[in-house]
């Protein structure tokens, strides 16, 4: 009898698909994006100019405001797509995980502020710095973090763990296989809807009233750029796991 875990290629199938879809809406995005730009910035220096006309007193300067404050708006939700669409190539260093989630956490706490929420740390410290790019991962363990708070309503509790996983990762093909690291992110939140659970990586998709729907898009092609992988456990009115997992080495 021959018994064979598949799941690490469940996993891998998961995010090839994800990353196929994104990179398609990426192509169409990009696009749009830039032709969006110009216009956009035509509308700017429009509403600037008809502001230096009007009288300091005339309450029509209002209005030129918030011209001014809505094209801004578009402007970073159109930079943030072209990010995503053709991202910065990562720069590649050693990225201390216990310091960079240390300082999420202590904006977190901040941000929280009002609600009764528990952040909890668990780091391996033994843990050597990972080879990967300091500002993308963050921004990717900002996201992560970020959906696990607002995913509670009143209390709960963000749990925050690093371990050196049992499993070892090619990051290309001839190459000696690395260690992972795990880095695992709970919250006794909401959950996630199973028939919503392939959508969330969609850019766009969210259930927020002041949601973008791009963190987990972008998160996805981090997590991409670093040969990692992405885990997902979810039960509605319980709570949601992601997994991160990330080879020490490139
Ligand atoms: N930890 C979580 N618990 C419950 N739902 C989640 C969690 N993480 C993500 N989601 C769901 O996935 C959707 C998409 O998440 P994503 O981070 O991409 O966008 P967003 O959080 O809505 O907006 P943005 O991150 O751009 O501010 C969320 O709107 C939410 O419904
Ligand atoms: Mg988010």
């Amino acid at each position: 009898m021959i018994i064979r875990d598949l799941s690490r290629i469940k996993e891998l199938e998961g995010t090839l698909r994800r990353a196929d879809r994104l990179s398609m809406l990426g192509t169409l995005a990009a696009g749009l994006a830039h032709e969006i730009k110009n216009p956009l910035g035509g509308i700017k220096g429009a509403a600037q100019l008809l502001a230096m006309e009007l009288r300091e007193e005339s309450s029509m300067l209002d209005y030129t405001q918030i011209m001014l404050k809505e094209v801004e708006r578009i402007n970073f939700i159109i930079e943030e797509l072209m990010d995503l669409s053709n991202p910065r190539p990562p720069e590649i260093g050693y990225v201390e995980l216990t310091r960079v989630l240390n300082d999420i956490i202590l904006l977190q706490r901040e941000a929280a502020h009002g609600q009764n929420i528990k952040f909890l740390l668990d780091l391996d410290p033994s843990i050597p710095p990972v080879q990967g790019d300091e500002s993308l991962l963050t921004r990717l363990f900002l996201n992560l973090i970020k959906n696990a708070r607002e995913a509670i309503d009143h209390e709960g509790e963000v749990l925050i763990e690093t371990r050196i996983s049992s499993s070892y990762h090619m990051t290309s093909p001839g190459r000696r296989s690395s260690p992972m690291v795990d880095i695992t992110i709970s919250d006794t939140g909401c959950g996630i809807n199973p028939e919503e659970l392939d959508r969330i990586f969609t850019p766009y998709f969210t259930t927020k009233v002041k949601g973008n729907g791009l963190g987990l898009a972008i998160s996805q092609k981090i997590i991409e750029d670093h040969h990692g992988l992405l885990k997902i456990e979810s039960s509605p009115g319980e709570g949601t796991t992601m997994i991160v997992s990330l080879p020490l080495r490139r």
